[in-house]
């Protein structure tokens, strides 16, 4: 279904994803794990597009994903849908226009530009918020709502897209552990009940374990564990984040920070 071959991105003489392998045959939750810096985020862009890659494949249901250009290329998108740690959402639009921005892609310009949307569309977002338990919310400002209820209404988002796939950027990083739960239990229910692939990077072993099948867990842009929850053991954890013997369970990719990787990515967002 997924195969992922020798993908590397390189910024100049640092090599963000190393060499990096791996298939998935159905549809599964699956966690990457790594310490800030590892690569998470640069791969989960590749995937999506959003970045291009250096060298190696991504092949999707036969699609050769990196290779896709222009309406196939939005296509791919489309059947991507990304969820970001800060929500991404239009903060002072309300929720239900907020979950119909994830048609854009499928409407033609010009009812984007006067915010003409189906009246299907607008029955379908608001059953998406019912699901997501938030339909409550639907008329308010996005802005109003809790960091777990904003997270909540970019799933929405992109379940309108009806994705196959669902890219989760460390989803749960902003959250209280409670809003945190509810979102990757509705995470994992959409997996389950939908049948989608979810990808996430995460920031948490114990999330990993917890809700997902399958582990992969990067180090300096290598593959360096690739797994289920039960054979992540403290010992493989320790390794996967490159920590020492002070290693705690609870420590996070957050918390554990390359400092090189940070100074960087601020030198980046500048120059942006
Ligand atoms: N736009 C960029 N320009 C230059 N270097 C980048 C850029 N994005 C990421 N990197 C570098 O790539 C490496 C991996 O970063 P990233 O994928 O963000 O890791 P993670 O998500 O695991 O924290 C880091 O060394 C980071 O500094
Ligand atoms: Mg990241």
């Amino acid at each position: 279904m997924l195969v992922v071959d020798q993908l590397t991105k390189r910024f100049g003489a640092n090599t963000a994803v190393d060499n990096a392998s791996f298939t998935v045959d159905r549809p599964k939750m699956i966690g990457i794990i790594g310490r800030s810096g590892a690569g998470k985020s640069t791969f989960l862009r590749m995937m999506n597009r959003l970045t291009d890659a250096t060298e190696g494949e991504i092949r999707f249901e036969g699609r050769n994903v990196l290779a896709l250009k222009g309406a196939e290329k939005r296509a791919w998108q489309s059947d991507c849908a990304m969820i970001f740690q800060q929500f991404n959402l239009v903060p002072r639009m309300d929720v239900v226009s907020n979950v119909l921005h994830g048609t854009l892609a499928k409407r033609p310009a010009l009812s984007t530009v006067f915010n003409l949307y189906p009246r299907e569309d607008i029955h379908r977002a608001i059953d998406i918020l019912e699901r997501l338990g938030i339909a409550d919310h639907a008329a308010k400002r996005a802005e109003a709502l809790s960091g777990g209820q904003q997270q909540r209404v970019a799933i929405a988002r992109a379940l309108m897209q009806d994705p196959k796939v669902i890219l989760a950027d460390e989803p749960i990083a902003s959250l209280d552990p409670m809003n945190a739960q509810i979102v990757m239990e509705a995470l994992r229910r959409i997996h389950d009940e939908d049948g989608r692939m979810v990808i996430a990077n995460l920031h948490t072993l114990d999330t990993a374990r917890r809700y997902c099948d399958r582990v992969i867990g990067m180090r300096d842009g290598r593959i360096v564990f690739d797994g289920t929850p039960e054979q992540l053991t403290t010992g493989v954890a320790r390794d996967i984040y490159g920590a020492g013997a002070d290693f705690s369970e609870d420590a996070t990719s957050t918390e554990i920070r390359d400092p090189v990787a940070e100074t960087e990515i601020r030198q980046a967002e500048v120059a942006i």
